[in-house]
């Protein structure tokens, strides 16, 4: 079977709305209008942030996911499209919303959000195990967020199983608490790629050093390349038992002006440069400049640049 798709991207698909500046310390106030700037529409979510990041660096990229039927859901798509991106398999729920968000900024960069989860969080074993032909098709997929989808959890070993026997690669990232170690200890063995940040690793595992962590989802049986998201530190990956590689931060190519969904672009540019046959180390610096470069600009999913650019930002 011919893989004609690099990966795809699944879970959480969100339109961001940036409104600046807001002061979130007053009271917004009854009746008031307040002038800003023009306001921002962005994709958001994993299949945003790490979706175009990979459009980018020139990997075939589909999106895996659920809109509502509602006048989002073609923003989103159009998004999607002027990417390049492949959206053939991001279905129209019937009866969720898309998911949404109002990105409240402070003159100084500070955050309030506004969300609505909608359709994203309804999905199930179903919506993978129905499409196990694009799997098929696939070299490596990318779900999120573990610990935001509970519908889907615990059938996460089966699916996972499933996408492989496929032929298919796995790879996963969580995000808001992280979570907990049930049902990771039964997903990790079907993991090609579980690279969490820190706060969220911390939080899976009651641990904080990052290699007792790494040991820690080892001794679940993950067979694959760990690794835990330092922020400011960088990242440590290990590609298997008792082995590290140490990814340092590589400097943004400009002043950093939001940090939303750098840890997805990371993970872009880490399985971007892996499947663009990079060896480990510099698939990780490749993933350090594809997070460097998203926080130049405003939303997760719009500083991602091209692969020469990214390739030299990150000295490779
Ligand atoms: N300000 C920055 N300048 C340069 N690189 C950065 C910056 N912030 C993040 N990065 C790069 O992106 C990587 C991932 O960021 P981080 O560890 O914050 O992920 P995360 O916690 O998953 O983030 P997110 O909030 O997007 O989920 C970092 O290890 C670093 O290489
Ligand atoms: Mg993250």
């Amino acid at each position: 079977m011919t893989r004609s798709i690099d990966c795809v991207v699944c879970g959480s698909c969100v339109v961001d709305l940036l409104c600046r500046p807001v002061s979130l310390t007053e009271p917004i106030g009854r009746g008031v209008l307040h002038h800003v700037e023009p306001i921002m529409i962005v994709g958001g979510g994993i299949t945003s942030n790490s979706g175009v990041t990979l459009a980018r660096l020139g990997l075939k990229t589909a999106i895996l996911s659920y809109v509502g039927n509602d006048a989002w859901a073609p923003v989103i798509r159009n998004l999607y499209r002027g990417e390049g991106i492949d959206d053939s398999p991001l279905l129209t729920h019937p009866t969720g919303a898309t998911s949404s968000t109002v990105v409240t900024i402070e003159a100084t960069g500070e955050r309030s959000f506004f969300h609505c989860v909608g359709a994203p969080k309804l999905l199930d074993a179903k919506a993978f195990l129905d499409r196990l032909d694009l799997f098929a098709r696939t070299r490596v997929m990318l779900l999120g967020y573990y610990s935001l989808m509970p519908n889907l959890e615990n059938d996460l070993p089966d699916v996972f199983a499933k996408i492989r026997k496929a032929g298919c690669q796995t790879a996963m990232d969580s995000a808001g608490s992280g979570g907990g170690m049930s049902p990771l200890d039964r997903i990790l063995p079907h993991l090609d790629y579980w690279v969490p940040s820190f706060s969220e690793a911390k939080h899976q595992t009651g641990l904080d050093d990052p290699r007792r962590i790494i040991k820690a989802y080892r001794a679940c049986g993950a067979p694959g390349l760990l690794g835990v998201k330092l922020g400011s530190k960088g990242v440590l990956l290990s590609p298997k038992a008792d082995e590290y590689v140490e990814i340092p931060v590589v400097p943004a190519p400009g002043p950093v002006v939001d940090t939303t969904g750098a840890g997805d672009s990371f993970y872009a540019g880490l399985l971007g440069g892996l499947l663009k046959g990079l060896p480990l180390e510099k698939a990780g610096r490749l993933g350090a400049a594809a997070g460097a470069c998203c926080v130049t600009a405003w939303g997760g999913s719009t500083g991602g640049r091209d692969y020469a650019f990214s390739a030299k930002l990150a000295g490779i």
